[in-house]
C-alpha cells in the first residue's frame, strides 16, 4: 500500500535510506570495513573487460558505474542501450564480462542482449531487484538489489539500489585485481556506509523542492547539465521529468553546451545544474555562467559550500549534505527525483501510471 504518501512513486523516494542499507548490507562488512560478494566462487581477477547493457533508468546506473570500473579497478568498460547493442555486431573477447542492469530482470531487449553475450563466450552478471526474474536464473553472478516491490512505472528506489550494488562491484573487481589497499577499501566501506544517511538529509529538501517545482511545471522544456558522473545523472533527472510530467528535457555533459544546446538558452528555459562541490564543480560553474550569461534560468543542486560560492543569481537553490564524490549520484538522485514528481503533481499527470509506459516492457 502506498501508506501515508499520496503516490507510490513518493513513498518510493522515501524508502531510499532503508533499501539502500539494506542492500549495502549484502555487500559489506562493516565492522570489518571490507567488501563482500553475495558469492565467494566467482572469478573476478580474471575479468579484462565490462560490457554493461540495460534501458532506461538501468543504462543511466550503468553510465555512472562505468566511472567508478575505470576509476577503482581500471579495467576498460563498454556500455549500451540494450536495444542497440543486440543489433551492431559487438566485439566481445574472452575473459569479458557482460554486466546486465535491470529492476524487473524482464526487459525484453536486455534479455536478448544477455543471450547474445553468453552466446559469444561471455560471463553473465546482472544487477536485478527481482530475485526470481528471468535474468536472475541466467546468471552466473547474481547481484540482487533489495530494493523490495517497485510499483511506480518512474524507477526510483531500484536506481539508488543499483548505484550502491555497482560501486561496491567495482570496488571487489579492484580489490580483485590487487588495485585496493586495505586502507583504501575500509574507506569506501566507509563512504558507502554514509548513503542512507545521507538520503535521508537529501530528503529534508522535500518541502524546499515543492515550492518551486512551479517554476519548472510552467515550462515548455528544460535542461540538466552535469559533468562526470553527474552527466548521467542529468539524463536520468530529464527522464524522470519527461515520463510523469510529460514537459520535454534533456540531459547533458555540462561542457558540452557550447557546442549547440547553449543555441536554446533564453528566460523560458529553466537548467537544473547538478554540481556537487569537487573537482569538477568549478568547470560546471563556468558553464553555468555561461547559460545565465544568456538569460537562463538555472536551478542549482549542491552542497552548502556550492551553493555559497555559485548560488547568487540562480533562481532557486537545492543545498544537498556535503558527502563523499563516491556516494554523490546515490545523493543528487533524490532531489531530481523528488522535483520530477512535484512538477508532475503540481500539472495533475497520473504519476504513477504516466500515458503510454509499462513498468516493464517485455516486447521489443
Ligand atoms: O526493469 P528494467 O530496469 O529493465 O527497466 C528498464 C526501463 O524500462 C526503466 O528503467 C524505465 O526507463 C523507467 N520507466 C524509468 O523510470
Amino acid at each position: 500500500t502506498k501508506g501515508n504518501h499520496r503516490h507510490f512513486m513518493l513513498k518510493e523516494i522515501y524508502e531510499q535510506p532503508i533499501v539502500v542499507a539494506q542492500t549495502l548490507r549484502a555487500y559489506l562488512r562493516r565492522l570489518e570495513g571490507t567488501l563482500a560478494l553475495p558469492t565467494e566462487d566467482f572469478d573476478l581477477a580474471s575479468v579484462k573487460r565490462v560490457t554493461i547493457v540495460a534501458c532506461g533508468t538501468s543504462f543511466y546506473a550503468g553510465l555512472v558505474a562505468k566511472y567508478w570500473f575505470e576509476q577503482f579497478a581500471r579495467v576498460p568498460v563498454d556500455i549500451d542501450v540494450a536495444s542497440e547493442f543486440r543489433y551492431r555486431a559487438p566485439v566481445l573477447e574472452e575473459g569479458g564480462l557482460a554486466l546486465f542492469i535491470s529492476q524487473s530482470g524482464e526487459t525484453a531487449d536486455t534479455l536478448a542482449a544477455l543471450r547474445h553475450a553468453r552466446a559469444e563466450g561471455q560471463k553473465i552478471a546482472v544487477v536485478v531487484n527481482v530475485p526470481t526474474s528471468t535474468m536472475a536464473r541466467e546468471a552466473d553472478l547474481l547481484l540482487s538489489t533489495h530494493a523490495g516491490p517497485e510499483i511506480g512505472v518512474a524507477s526510483t528506489k531500484a536506481f539508488t539500489c543499483q548505484l550502491a550494488v555497482l560501486a561496491a562491484l567495482a570496488a571487489n573487481l579492484a580489490r580483485a585485481k590487487g588495485r585496493l589497499s586495505p586502507d583504501e577499501e575500509r574507506a569506501i566501506v566507509r563512504h558507502l556506509s554514509e548513503a542512507p544517511a545521507a538520503l535521508n538529509g537529501a530528503l529534508a529538501y522535500d518541502e524546499a523542492i515543492q515550492e518551486m517545482a512551479p517554476i519548472i511545471a510552467a515550462a515548455r522544456d528544460v535542461l540538466y547539465l552535469g559533468r562526470g558522473p553527474d552527466y548521467p545523472l542529468a539524463m536520468e533527472g530529464a527522464l524522470k521529468l519527461k515520463e510523469i510530467s510529460y514537459i520535454h528535457a534533456e540531459g547533458y555533459a555540462a561542457g558540452e553546451m557550447k557546442h549547440g544546446p547553449i543555441a536554446l538558452i533564453d528566460e523560458n528555459v529553466p537548467i537544473i545544474v547538478i554540481a556537487p562541490s569537487g573537482p569538477l564543480f568549478d568547470k560546471t560553474v563556468s558553464n553555468m555562467q555561461e547559460v545565465q550569461a544568456r538569460g537562463g534560468k538555472v536551478v542549482l543542486i549542491s552542497d552548502y559550500d556550492g551553493i555559497q560560492a555559485a548560488g547568487d543569481g540562480c533562481v532557486a537553490t537545492i543545498t544537498m549534505p556535503k558527502v563523499h564524490p563516491l556516494i554523490a549520484p546515490l545523493v543528487y538522485a533524490v532531489p531530481i527525483q523528488l522535483l520530477a514528481y512535484h512538477v508532475a503533481v503540481a500539472k495533475g499527470t497520473d504519476v504513477d501510471q504516466p500515458r503510454n509506459l509499462a513498468k516493464s516492457v517485455t516486447v521489443e
